[in-house]
Protein backbone atom coordinates (compact mmCIF):
# COMPACT_ATOMS: atom_id res chain seq x y z
CA UNK A 1 0.00 0.00 0.00
CA UNK A 2 1.16 3.16 -0.66
CA UNK A 3 -0.36 6.85 0.11
CA UNK A 4 1.16 9.40 -1.40
CA UNK A 5 0.52 13.14 -0.28
CA UNK A 6 1.93 16.28 -1.47
CA UNK A 7 1.21 19.88 -0.58
CA UNK A 8 2.80 23.54 -0.35
CA UNK A 9 5.33 24.06 2.82
CA UNK A 10 3.24 24.91 5.93
CA UNK A 11 0.23 22.85 4.94
CA UNK A 12 0.58 20.41 7.61
CA UNK A 13 0.92 17.39 5.49
CA UNK A 14 3.57 16.33 7.87
CA UNK A 15 1.83 16.42 10.69
CA UNK A 16 -1.08 14.46 8.89
CA UNK A 17 1.10 12.02 7.32
CA UNK A 18 2.40 10.64 10.76
CA UNK A 19 -0.79 10.44 12.09
CA UNK A 20 -2.28 8.43 9.19
CA UNK A 21 0.88 6.23 8.90
CA UNK A 22 0.37 5.68 13.28
CA UNK A 23 -2.98 4.61 12.89
CA UNK A 24 -2.63 2.52 9.88
CA UNK A 25 0.81 0.74 10.94
CA UNK A 26 2.51 2.38 8.01
CA UNK A 27 6.22 3.11 7.77
CA UNK A 28 6.03 7.25 7.56
CA UNK A 29 8.27 9.16 5.27
CA UNK A 30 9.16 12.61 5.08
CA UNK A 31 10.86 13.67 1.67
CA UNK A 32 11.71 16.94 2.04
CA UNK A 33 13.79 16.35 5.34
CA UNK A 34 15.43 13.83 2.61
CA UNK A 35 16.24 17.16 0.61
CA UNK A 36 17.13 19.10 3.78
CA UNK A 37 19.26 16.20 4.39
CA UNK A 38 21.75 16.89 1.29
CA UNK A 39 21.19 20.88 1.25
CA UNK A 40 22.43 20.14 4.87
CA UNK A 41 25.65 18.28 3.56
CA UNK A 42 26.17 20.67 0.37
CA UNK A 43 26.53 23.78 3.12
CA UNK A 44 28.29 21.69 5.72
CA UNK A 45 31.36 20.43 3.07
CA UNK A 46 31.08 24.50 0.91
CA UNK A 47 30.19 22.62 -1.83
CA UNK A 48 28.80 24.91 -4.84
CA UNK A 49 25.20 25.27 -5.15
CA UNK A 50 25.32 26.07 -8.78
CA UNK A 51 26.87 22.54 -9.29
CA UNK A 52 24.92 19.99 -10.21
CA UNK A 53 27.40 17.56 -10.57
CA UNK A 54 29.44 18.45 -7.64
CA UNK A 55 26.26 17.80 -5.41
CA UNK A 56 25.12 15.22 -7.20
CA UNK A 57 28.67 13.99 -6.54
CA UNK A 58 28.60 14.34 -3.33
CA UNK A 59 24.99 12.54 -3.28
CA UNK A 60 26.20 9.72 -4.12
CA UNK A 61 29.35 9.31 -2.04
CA UNK A 62 27.52 9.74 1.28
CA UNK A 63 24.98 7.61 2.70
CA UNK A 64 21.68 10.01 3.49
CA UNK A 65 18.81 8.16 5.27
CA UNK A 66 15.84 8.04 6.97
CA UNK A 67 15.57 5.33 9.98
CA UNK A 68 12.11 3.96 10.33
CA UNK A 69 11.44 5.82 13.67
CA UNK A 70 12.35 9.04 11.24
CA UNK A 71 15.20 9.85 11.92
CA UNK A 72 17.69 11.77 9.53
CA UNK A 73 21.20 10.13 9.15
CA UNK A 74 23.92 11.33 7.16
CA UNK A 75 26.87 8.58 7.42
CA UNK A 76 25.25 7.17 10.07
CA UNK A 77 25.65 10.73 12.28
CA UNK A 78 22.06 11.96 13.17
CA UNK A 79 21.65 15.22 11.97
CA UNK A 80 17.72 15.51 12.07
CA UNK A 81 17.79 18.29 14.86
CA UNK A 82 20.21 20.61 12.34
CA UNK A 83 17.98 20.36 9.01
CA UNK A 84 15.34 22.51 9.81
CA UNK A 85 17.49 26.12 10.21
CA UNK A 86 16.78 28.97 8.18
CA UNK A 87 19.87 28.30 6.02
CA UNK A 88 18.42 25.05 4.86
CA UNK A 89 15.00 26.69 4.13
CA UNK A 90 16.56 29.29 1.63
CA UNK A 91 19.29 26.66 0.07
CA UNK A 92 16.99 23.63 -0.64
CA UNK A 93 15.03 25.06 -3.45
CA UNK A 94 18.24 25.60 -5.76
CA UNK A 95 19.37 22.15 -4.14
CA UNK A 96 15.97 20.01 -5.11
CA UNK A 97 16.02 21.48 -8.44
CA UNK A 98 18.31 19.59 -9.96
CA UNK A 99 17.37 16.86 -12.52
CA UNK A 100 20.11 14.74 -11.80
CA UNK A 101 19.61 15.24 -8.21
CA UNK A 102 15.79 14.25 -8.01
CA UNK A 103 16.39 11.41 -9.80
CA UNK A 104 18.91 9.44 -7.23
CA UNK A 105 16.31 10.67 -5.05
CA UNK A 106 13.03 8.95 -6.57
CA UNK A 107 15.08 5.85 -6.73
CA UNK A 108 15.67 6.23 -2.97
CA UNK A 109 12.20 7.17 -2.13
CA UNK A 110 10.51 3.89 -4.35
CA UNK A 111 12.98 1.64 -2.79
CA UNK A 112 10.83 2.01 0.66
CA UNK A 113 8.06 0.85 -0.94
CA UNK A 114 9.21 -2.68 -2.06
CA UNK A 115 9.98 -3.44 1.64
CA UNK A 116 7.06 -2.01 3.52
CA UNK A 117 3.54 -0.07 3.23
CA UNK A 118 4.24 3.72 3.18
CA UNK A 119 2.67 6.56 3.46
CA UNK A 120 4.87 9.46 1.83
CA UNK A 121 4.69 13.42 1.44
CA UNK A 122 6.19 15.76 -0.42
CA UNK A 123 5.98 17.66 -3.51
CA UNK A 124 6.54 15.18 -6.71
CA UNK A 125 5.32 11.99 -4.93
CA UNK A 126 1.37 11.63 -6.43
CA UNK A 127 3.16 12.54 -9.36
CA UNK A 128 6.47 11.52 -10.21
CA UNK A 129 7.70 9.16 -7.17
CA UNK A 130 4.73 7.40 -7.61
CA UNK A 131 1.78 8.32 -10.01
CA UNK A 132 0.05 4.78 -9.25
CA UNK A 133 -0.23 5.12 -5.27
CA UNK A 134 -3.47 3.12 -4.29
CA UNK A 135 -4.50 7.01 -2.66
CA UNK A 136 -2.99 10.12 -3.60
CA UNK A 137 -3.86 13.45 -1.94
CA UNK A 138 -2.94 17.12 -2.00
CA UNK A 139 -3.33 19.33 0.73
CA UNK A 140 -3.64 22.47 0.96
CA UNK A 141 -4.05 25.96 2.97
CA UNK A 142 -4.32 29.54 2.61
CA UNK A 143 -0.60 31.12 2.96
CA UNK A 144 -1.96 33.43 5.94
CA UNK A 145 -3.34 30.36 7.59
CA UNK A 146 -0.05 28.48 7.01
CA UNK A 147 2.35 31.50 7.92
CA UNK A 148 -0.88 31.75 10.92
CA UNK A 149 0.51 28.01 11.52
CA UNK A 150 4.08 28.41 11.31
CA UNK A 151 4.11 31.22 14.04
CA UNK A 152 2.00 29.60 16.45
CA UNK A 153 4.63 26.47 16.04
CA UNK A 154 7.73 29.05 16.76
CA UNK A 155 5.46 30.07 20.15
CA UNK A 156 4.93 26.68 21.22
CA UNK A 157 9.14 26.08 20.69
CA UNK A 158 9.80 29.72 22.47
CA UNK A 159 10.98 31.02 19.80
CA UNK A 160 10.65 34.56 18.35
CA UNK A 161 8.93 35.15 15.00
CA UNK A 162 7.92 38.10 12.76
CA UNK A 163 4.93 37.64 10.55
CA UNK A 164 6.34 39.53 7.53
CA UNK A 165 9.41 37.35 7.34
CA UNK A 166 7.58 33.99 7.98
CA UNK A 167 5.14 35.04 5.11
CA UNK A 168 7.55 35.97 2.59
CA UNK A 169 10.17 33.29 3.04
CA UNK A 170 6.50 30.67 2.74
CA UNK A 171 6.06 32.73 -0.51
CA UNK A 172 9.25 32.27 -2.02
CA UNK A 173 9.03 28.76 -1.22
CA UNK A 174 5.87 28.47 -2.87
CA UNK A 175 7.09 29.92 -5.71
CA UNK A 176 10.16 27.82 -6.01
CA UNK A 177 8.47 24.74 -5.43
CA UNK A 178 5.81 25.44 -7.90
CA UNK A 179 7.46 26.79 -11.06
CA UNK A 180 10.98 24.54 -11.13
CA UNK A 181 11.31 22.56 -14.00
CA UNK A 182 11.70 19.23 -12.64
CA UNK A 183 9.37 17.97 -9.91
CA UNK A 184 7.58 21.11 -9.12
CA UNK A 185 4.59 21.12 -7.25
CA UNK A 186 1.38 20.44 -9.32
CA UNK A 187 -2.26 19.97 -9.13
CA UNK A 188 -3.92 17.04 -10.88
CA UNK A 189 -7.06 15.68 -11.24
CA UNK A 190 -5.87 12.33 -9.61
CA UNK A 191 -5.37 13.64 -6.36
CA UNK A 192 -7.91 14.00 -3.58
CA UNK A 193 -7.74 17.82 -3.01
CA UNK A 194 -8.33 18.78 0.47
CA UNK A 195 -8.13 22.49 1.52
CA UNK A 196 -7.08 22.32 5.19
CA UNK A 197 -7.23 26.41 5.84
CA UNK A 198 -10.69 25.75 8.12
CA UNK A 199 -10.21 22.22 9.36
CA UNK A 200 -8.15 20.91 12.29
CA UNK A 201 -5.53 17.84 12.22
CA UNK A 202 -8.06 15.53 13.61
CA UNK A 203 -10.62 16.45 11.03
CA UNK A 204 -7.95 16.28 8.36
CA UNK A 205 -7.13 12.61 9.17
CA UNK A 206 -10.52 11.68 10.06
CA UNK A 207 -11.72 12.40 6.32
CA UNK A 208 -8.57 10.80 4.84
CA UNK A 209 -9.14 7.46 6.68
CA UNK A 210 -12.89 7.06 5.53
CA UNK A 211 -11.35 7.79 1.70
CA UNK A 212 -8.55 5.36 2.27
CA UNK A 213 -11.49 2.54 4.09
O1 LIG B 1 8.51 19.50 3.13
P1 LIG B 1 9.64 20.48 3.42
O2 LIG B 1 9.17 21.90 3.50
O3 LIG B 1 10.48 20.08 4.58
O4 LIG B 1 10.59 20.37 2.12
C1 LIG B 1 11.76 21.12 2.00
C2 LIG B 1 12.06 21.41 0.55
O5 LIG B 1 12.43 20.21 -0.14
C3 LIG B 1 10.91 21.99 -0.27
O6 LIG B 1 10.89 23.40 -0.20
C4 LIG B 1 11.19 21.51 -1.65
C5 LIG B 1 11.98 20.24 -1.46
N1 LIG B 1 11.19 19.04 -1.73
C6 LIG B 1 11.12 18.60 -3.02
O7 LIG B 1 11.65 19.26 -3.91
N2 LIG B 1 10.48 17.44 -3.33
C7 LIG B 1 9.89 16.71 -2.37
N3 LIG B 1 9.28 15.56 -2.69
C8 LIG B 1 9.93 17.16 -1.03
C9 LIG B 1 10.57 18.34 -0.74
Amino acid sequence: MIIAIDGPAGSGKGTVAKILANKLGYLYIDTGSMYRSLTYLVLRDNIDTNSEIDIYNAFKNNDIEITPDSKNLLNGEDISSKIRTEEININVAKVAGYPTVRELMREKQRDFASKYNIVMEGRDITTEVFPDADYKFYLDASIDERVRRRVKQNEEKGLESNYEEIYESIKNRDTSDMTREYGALKRTTEQIYIDSSNMTIDEVVEYMMEVIK
